[in-house]
């Protein structure tokens, strides 16, 4: 068996493993990345850039379908899905991004070793693949491995009748109904996606509410009320019990308020959460200390128990998102390679890709006032003000900004409304920056964008918004309706 040495070995090719390998190489340590399956990982293959992609097909039907007729652009008849096409094109974007990661892992001269890695002591890798097994050595370990969809009981995905997000982004049929199990992140942003290609989606959610604990509630209302008005039943606590195969579909059961229902359905989708890959690879096998979660056991430098082994992304800790593992990659790469760095983030973003979009930096409310600041300046500005908005015919949501009332700092920022997600990034670098609203509302923000509400939002926490009138003047809330912006 042969073996290889390096400075650094990263095991998964995901949003963590690729970015920390490629760093790790420009800073001129010896670096090899192990992948057993896609390059990429599950965000560029089969969550994140599937996901937005399908997404984007199903807003572009809806505005053609909802939209179009009133800005005089008429289709000779209905708009024709062809799901099969669009799995191709899924396809297509989704293999361009994973070959683009293997070319930016060549050209930073990353030794690419693909096959299944395992701990055989804390200094040595043995990779199995196809062709054999080989060992690795290093100085250095870096685990970003991941997580996969959790399963609960009596859902065992088939991919077939059961789902899990990987089946539900690879549906070549439009469905004419699906019952989702779990509301949070993935159920809505597919159950969203299935309902505007035409199909009767039911979320059966255990919580009392629809992403609770994941977005500002007063965001989480406005995306309600759509899901409603574009036909998504939603069952709030509500448990699911069992399915069983009825004809070519499923019938679902459901316990609500002490009562069982059947559901009838096409296919099941189970988002109910995901669990950390620590089970595999050996890594407790070689006394890595994982938590009752499965998360790996990490410090601030993301050093696991044994010094020179790291771990990064959705196996090291919440958030489970792509751009936070990345982070930590490039932290790690840094870290190897001697610099004095650890993971001090004021804000993760996140965003939620439905209809429409829901995207935050920083504290909410609650948890503003849980870290001690009991006097808040809270302001809110609506999309139905702001001229881009209303030509874009999006106009339902708002920006919500949250700042101390003594100091003016932005503690945090709640969107919800078109292209919340592109929004985002200037509240992330204002929370990260300790930015006052005075900073985002002298900066002159273009028109007409979808921007200026930022800048609207801080004015209207100030209490001096233009594009809304405000009463009292200086008061915190945001006023009475909208008015048109001249
Ligand atoms: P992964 O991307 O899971 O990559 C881990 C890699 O390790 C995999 O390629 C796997 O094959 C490999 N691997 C595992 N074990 C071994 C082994 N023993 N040997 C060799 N290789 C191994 N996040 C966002 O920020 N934005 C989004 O819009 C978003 N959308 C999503 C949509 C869906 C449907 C899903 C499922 C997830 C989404 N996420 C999103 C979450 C995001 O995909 C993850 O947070 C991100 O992929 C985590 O990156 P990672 O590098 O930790 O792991
Ligand atoms: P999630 O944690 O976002 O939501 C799971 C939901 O299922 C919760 O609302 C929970 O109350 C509910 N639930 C749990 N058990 C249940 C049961 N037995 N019956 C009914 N409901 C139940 O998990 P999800 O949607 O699977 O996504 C996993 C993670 O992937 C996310 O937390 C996020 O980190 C990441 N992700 C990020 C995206 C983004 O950034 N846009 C998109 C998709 C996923």
């Amino acid at each position: 068996m042969a073996t290889q040495n390096f400075d650094v070995v990263v095991v998964g090719a995901g949003p963590g493993g690729y970015v920390c390998a490629i760093r790790s190489a420009q800073m001129g340590l010896k670096t090899a990345i192990i992948e057993r399956e896609y390059m990429g990982g599950v965000c560029l293959n089969v969550g994140c850039i599937p996901s937005k992609a399908l997404i984007t097909a199903g807003h572009f039907l809806h505005k053609m379908e909802h939209n179009a007729s009133d800005m005089g652009l008429t289709l000779p008849g209905k708009v024709k899905v062809d799901m099969k096409q669009m799995q191709t094109w899924k396809k297509s974007v989704c293999d361009r991004m994973a070959g683009g990661v293997e070319q930016l892992l060549k050209g930073n001269t990353v030794t690419i070793i693909r096959g299944e890695a395992s701990f055989k002591s804390t200094t040595e890798l043995t990779v199995k693949s196809k062709t054999g097994t080989e060992s690795v050595t290093a100085k250095n370990f870096v685990i970003a491995t991941g997580s996969r969809p959790i399963e609960i009981p009596g859902f065992s995905f088939d991919e077939k009748n059961v789902l899990s997000s990987t089946g539900g982004l690879a549906l070549d049929e439009r469905l004419e109904s699906a019952v989702v199990i779990g509301g949070g992140y993935i159920g809505l942003e597919i159950g969203s996606m299935l309902s505007n290609f035409g199909t009767k989606v039911t979320v059966v959610e255990a919580n009392k509410g629809l992403l609770v604990g994941l977005a500002d509630a007063e965001c989480v209302q406005v995306v309600a009320r759509k899901l409603k008005k574009n036909g998504v039943d939603v069952m709030l606590e509500a448990k699911a019990k069992g399915w069983k195969k009825a004809g070519k579909g499923v019938e679902v059961t459901v316990e609500v308020g002490g009562k069982e229902q059947v559901l009838k359905a096409d296919k099941v989708l189970v988002t109910v959460g995901r669990r950390p890959n620590s089970d595999q690879a050996n890594i407790k096998g070689v006394g890595i200390a994982v938590d009752e979660k499965g998360f790996v056991k990490v410090n601030a430098q993301r050093r696991t128990y044994v010094p020179h082994i790291f771990a990064i992304g959705d196996i090291a800790c919440q958030p489970m998102l792509a751009h936070k593992a990345s982070h930590e990659g490039v932290m790690v790469a840094e870290i190897i390679a001697g610099k004095n760095r650890a993971y001090e983030v004021k804000t993760v973003p996140s965003v939620i890709f439905v209809d429409p979009e829901i995207a935050a930096a920083g504290m909410t409310e609650e948890e503003a006032k849980a870290a001690g600041y009991t006097d808040l300046k809270i302001g809110k500005f609506p999309f139905a003000a702001n001229g881009r908005a209303v030509s874009l015919m999006e106009t339902d949501g708002f920006v919500k900004i949250i700042a101390d009332a003594k100091t003016h700092i932005v503690l945090g920022v709640h969107i919800v409304g078109p292209e919340a997600s592109n929004l985002i990034s200037e509240a992330a670098l204002a929370v990260e920056m300790g930015a006052r609203l005075e900073d985002l509302a002298l900066t002159i923000h273009p028109h007409p964008t979808l921007g200026e509400t930022m800048m609207e939002a801080a004015e209207a926490t100030l209490g001096h918004a233009i594009h809304i009138i405000q009463k009292p003047l200086g008061g915190a809330k945001a006023g009475a309706g909208p008015r048109a912006h001249v």
